[in-house]
């Protein structure tokens, strides 16, 4: 072996030992940018040397040449389906069949992973095929494709495998890759995919595996397929098979988990469809494996799905049904929104019957008219939003256009659409009745004044009866006037009154927020606050003094300088405070400078609202010390959207967990 040879070789196994660590063991041991260093050190020395390149070196994830189309591969062994447990009952009756059947068992338990099975096969620890499922028996040759995808080694680590190893699982997109994807789509005018799931699978069908590579794409293993010369017998239950596979560097979901008793499974079940929406990647369920490869062998199989696994599926997050109408909502700042709609459908777990369809350019992009069927999708707590028409479903069926309202379908005033903007809006401002009820309700919302009682029914008739036009009249109104409303006895009346009352103690970033100025949400308005300090610094700040604030670009700079240089806000502003509203002067609050000293925190997950470095900024104004990983020595866990293992590891420590909304309170407690 020359030099040159030994040192691709070395390069190679240092790569792929790192690749390991990476995506295996999900403990990266060098910096990306070291990574990058090596792995471009390699290329070269492949392109100056290629007659020593492999096609097997970790620089082999970029695509190779189009197909025109793509060949067959016969599975040795077929590829299965599994049999489906909706409810408790379904799955208590597995349990049963197989305990009857082969005694006490054991069970793996894993995420079902909503994407495409494929089986790779490694000779001498080589990648040498990968193909789908197909029909279970014949499949697509996609070995140029799941050759780019990163997470899958062309070469197996280590030197204990079998001569010919099949790999069965899944292959993924993950979800912030799916929507990143989308996103670019959307830039580009180009289509979107539907969900996660059709995107992986149009990602792996592709000629040009050169898209693929593109793709951000995961593969996790579950099973075993053919096994040939192994060295030593591999394993004795279905979990030490995982394990090996691991081992020898093929990543399985981290959610794997060995229990002994249906009723853990159930919680199993419970823990991770609460947690479905925060995985990283999308599931429909969690499969059920008899963990003993022996007792699998006497249960067998039956039809196409063995006896000794199931698939216990959570309530689906997409359905179809048909949009019925399309209604426009005026909103706060006279933003008209589509609304679907649609026959109630049961998705993601509540019955739905009504969608946001955002804008003009969202009806225009998805092509969709009344009377059309839809396909409605519900994941998590995010908001309910129609992905897709059935075009399939339309012939026969009369279809209408949705055409956007030229006047406000409230106050009549002409709607306008702004150069550049996809909104349009009502041009009515504080004399369409739909934006000052909108204004009232924002006001008095939980994150603004917090004005207890005041419910979304009061609002609309105290705006309606023209009682209140400006939040500024809230503060005129009493018991005798509120029992007028429906529903309003005098025990409400004299709540609302004191709640009303109560909520004149304020902060000053609750205060603006409040305000409903355009751009300005609850961090914008936290960052105004501890920036100027002071309500006349903000309102006499001119453009350039706010651009100095963080996170203020200069869109909202402008809007907050409009806002403030028109008279009839200042009007408001002024009478609020000549009410009695008030709020303690920034300086007070933040005498105890460090109150957080002494302390270490950690920041997880995704923050919706607070900018990540800001927020880690603050922590460490306040006195706290930020920490990258949860130890015993941690005093909370800020956990955003999506938080993982982190957050596990706290709940593990019982270490103290709270959410976003928790730091903004703190900061906004300390004055940070
Ligand atoms: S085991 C003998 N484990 O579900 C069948 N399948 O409905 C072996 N799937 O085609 C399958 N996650 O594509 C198994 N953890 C998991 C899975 C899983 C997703 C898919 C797989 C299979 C389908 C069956």
């Amino acid at each position: 072996m020359t030099d040159i040879q030994l040192q691709i070789q070395q390069l190679s196994n240092t790569l792929e030992q790192h690749n390991y660590q990476y995506y295996v063991l999900d403990n990266p041991s060098i910096p990306d940018a070291e990574y990058d260093r090596l792995l471009r050190q390699l290329q070269q020395l492949e392109q100056r040397y290629p007659e020593y390149a492999s096609e097997h070196s970790p620089t082999q994830k970029v695509g190779a040449q189009a197909l025109s189309k793509f060949s067959q591969i016969e599975h040795r062994m077929p590829m299965l389906s599994l049999d489906n447990a909706f409810d408790d009952n379904e799955f208590y009756a597995f349990v049963k069949r197989a305990e009857t059947a082969v005694g006490q068992v054991q069970f793996c338990c894993e995420p079902k992973l909503d994407g495409l099975a494929v089986s790779l096969i490694y000779r001498n620890g080589k990648l040498e095929s990968a193909a789908t499922r197909g029909d279970g028996r014949v499949g697509e040759d996609i070995t140029q494709n799941v050759r780019t995808i990163k997470n899958v080694p062309l070469s197996l680590v280590g030197d204990d495998f079998p001569a010919v190893l099949e790999v069965r699982g899944e292959v993924v997109m993950p979800t912030a890759g799916f929507e990143a994807l989308n996103a670019r789509a959307i830039a580009k005018n180009e289509k979107t995919f539907v969900n996660p799931r059709n995107a992986a699978a149009g990602s792996l069908r592709q000629l040009d595996s050169k898209v693929t590579a593109s793709r951000p794409l995961a593969f996790y293993a579950y099973s075993l397929g053919v096994v040939e010369d192994q060295q030593q017998p591999l394993a004795d239950t279905h979990y030490q098979q995982l394990q090996q596979l691991k081992a020898w560097g093929l990543p399985s979901s981290k959610e794997t988990k060995l229990l002994t008793s249906a009723e853990a499974v159930l919680d199993y079940y419970q823990d991770i469809g609460e947690r479905r929406s925060n995985l990283g990647y999308d599931i429909d369920g969690v499969v059920i494996k008899i963990n003993s490869l022996a007792q699998q062998q006497t249960l067998g199989f039956v039809a196409r799905a063995p006896r000794w696994a199931i698939a216990f599926k959570f309530p689906a997050q997409e359905e179809m049904t048909e949009l019925l109408d399309v209604e426009f909502q005026v909103g706060r700042t006279g933003a008209i929104t589509p609304v679907a709609r649609l026959k109630p459908v049961f998705v993601g777990g509540v019955t739905v019957s009504n969608a946001t369809l955002h804008n003009a350019d969202e009806v225009e992009r998805l092509g969709v008219k009344v009377g059309d069927t839809v396909i409605l999708r519900r994941a998590g707590d995010v908001i309910p939003q129609i992905v897709s028409v059935v075009e399939a479903k339309r012939e026969g069926k009369t279809l209408t256009d949705i055409v956007f309202p030229t006047e406000c379908p409230v106050c009549g005033s002409s709607v306008d659409k702004q150069e550049g903007e996809t909104i349009s809006r009502c041009s009515g401002g504080l004399f369409c009745q739909a934006q000052r009820t909108q204004a009232i309700r924002h006001f008095s919302s939980r994150k603004a004044l917090d004005i207890d009682g005041m419910g979304d029914k009061v609002v609309e008739q105290l705006v309606a009866k023209e009682m209140v036009k400006t939040p500024a009249d809230l503060f005129e109104l009493n018991a005798s006037m509120v029992t007028t409303l429906e529903r309003m006895g005098p025990k409400s009346a004299a709540n609302l009154i004191a709640a009303i009352s109560a909520a004149k103690t304020t902060t000053l970033a609750k205060f603006l927020y409040s305000l409903g100025i355009r751009e300005v949400g609850e961090a914008t308005a936290a960052n105004l606050a501890s920036h100027f300090k002071s309500l006349e610094a903000i309102e006499n700040a001119t453009v350039e003094q706010l651009l100095e604030v963080d996170d203020i670009g200069n869109v909202v700079a402008e809007h907050i300088q409009l806002f403030f240089s028109q008279a009839e806000n200042i009007e408001v502003i002024n009478k609020l405070i000549a009410s009695g509203v008030n709020w303690p002067a920034i300086e007070e609050v933040a005498a105890d400078a460090q109150p957080l000293a002494g302390q270490t925190w950690v920041l997880t997950g995704s923050l919706s609202v607070l900018n990540r470095n800001d927020a880690k900024a603050k922590l460490q104004q306040l006195g706290a010390k930020v920490a990258g990983s949860v130890s015993k020595n941690t005093d909370c866990v800020a956990a955003g959207e999506k938080a993982g293992s982190k957050l596990t590891k706290a709940a593990e420590l019982g270490i103290k967990v709270i959410d976003e909304q928790g730091l903004i309170s703190i900061f906004e407690q300390y004055g940070a």
